[in-house]
């Protein structure tokens, strides 16, 4: 078997357009991007120093999944995570195989729109501490007597600006749709709501609760409206086990659980104050906590990731 290294950064013979906390956007052509999930993580918003064995893989191979799958539900950027594929259609990766192996996607490029369409069916997160603060949800009331991780039924579109820096703020879908236009924030909500739906179905019948999920979407050249970015995976998404669910408290994270229990560890003995830097972490915490993404992988496909790509 090939070797795997893990990759903190990407760094592709290609323009980069962006460097997020987790991905890598590179420019293909015109009408093309590539986007490179390396294997970073990070944990109350700190990104860690050491990264998690397959979790790019993981990530990229999760989202081609919903594409692959949710693709008569609403259209998307997808074109193809299979790395033969992209290495055809990309000459200048020919001789870099072992870097975008299983984590690269090259999708349609898109002038993306200016919200986060997140889709909550459980209170957790943000909005649940703004609900048990005041009640409400973007300043919109809720029905009283809720409970942490509450299910919500039907799901609430709860959207928010994008922040260039710092956290992105929740907004009502009125002020979506005074900045979109009503015809289009309409679209973006059904949308939400269709893809969510599908996708937390699928989830549960696997023994995965998917609580919350962040989408974006973006114009193509065409002037058509496509899913773009990353869908439904465990870092845009609340991933629960479903047999460990219990309303009235936080829940365990499918993914991130081993550590996030070792940083918690630190913060309550003192020995880390929760900010950057990160502390170092022990070998048996970045595999355990790469085994919980692989099992995630092998739910949700009902696949092994060497399978994928
Ligand atoms: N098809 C597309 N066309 C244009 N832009 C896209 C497309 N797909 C994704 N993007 C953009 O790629 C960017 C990915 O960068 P982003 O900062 O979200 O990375 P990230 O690693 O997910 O970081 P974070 O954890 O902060 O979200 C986003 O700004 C997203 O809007
Ligand atoms: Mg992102």
């Amino acid at each position: 078997m090939s070797a795997r290294p893990v990759v903190t950064e990407s760094r592709l013979p290609l323009p980069l357009l962006r460097r997020g906390k987790v991905r890598e956007v590179y420019e293909v052509d015109a009408d093309h991007l590539l986007l490179v999930a390396s294997d970073r993580v990070s944990a109350f918003d700190v990104v860690m120093g050491e990264a998690i064995p397959r979790k790019g893989a993981v990530l990229t191979q999760v989202s081609a999944f919903w594409f692959e799958r949710l693709a008569g539900v609403f259209p998307s950027h997808y074109v193809t995570a299979r790395t033969d594929e992209i290495l055809e259609r990309v000459p200048a990766l020919a001789t870099l195989r072992a870097d975008i192996a299983g984590r690269a996607m090259l999708v349609r490029r898109t002038t993306p729109l200016p919200f986060e369409c997140v889709v909550r069916g459980y209170l957790s997160g943000s909005a649940w501490a703004e609900y048990a603060r005041s009640g409400t949800l973007a300043g919109e009331p809720l029905p009283p007597g809720l409970r942490e991780s509450a299910r919500l039924e039907p799901p609430l579109f709860s959207p928010a600006t994008k922040a260039e820096s710092g956290h992105d703020e929740n907004v009502t879908f009125t002020r979506m749709a005074e900045a979109l236009g009503g015809e289009l924030a309409a679209r973006l909500r059904d949308a939400s709501f269709a893809v969510y739906r599908a996708g937390r179905d699928h989830a549960a019948s696997r023994g995965i609760i998917i609580a919350d999920t962040k989408f974006e979407f973006g114009t193509a050249a065409d002037g058509g409206l496509l899913l773009i970015d990353e869908v439904m995976t465990p870092d845009s998404s609340r991933f629960w086990p479903a047999d460990r669910y219990a309303e009235g408290r936080s829940q365990p994270s499918f993914d991130k659980q081993p550590l996030r229990d070792y940083l918690a560890g630190l913060k309550g003995e003192g020995r880390w104050n929760g900010e950057a830097p990160p502390p170092p972490l022990p070998d048996e915490v970045v595999e355990a906590t790469s085994r919980r993404y692989l099992e995630a992988y092998r739910l949700l496909t009902g696949r092994d990731l060497e399978d994928a790509a």
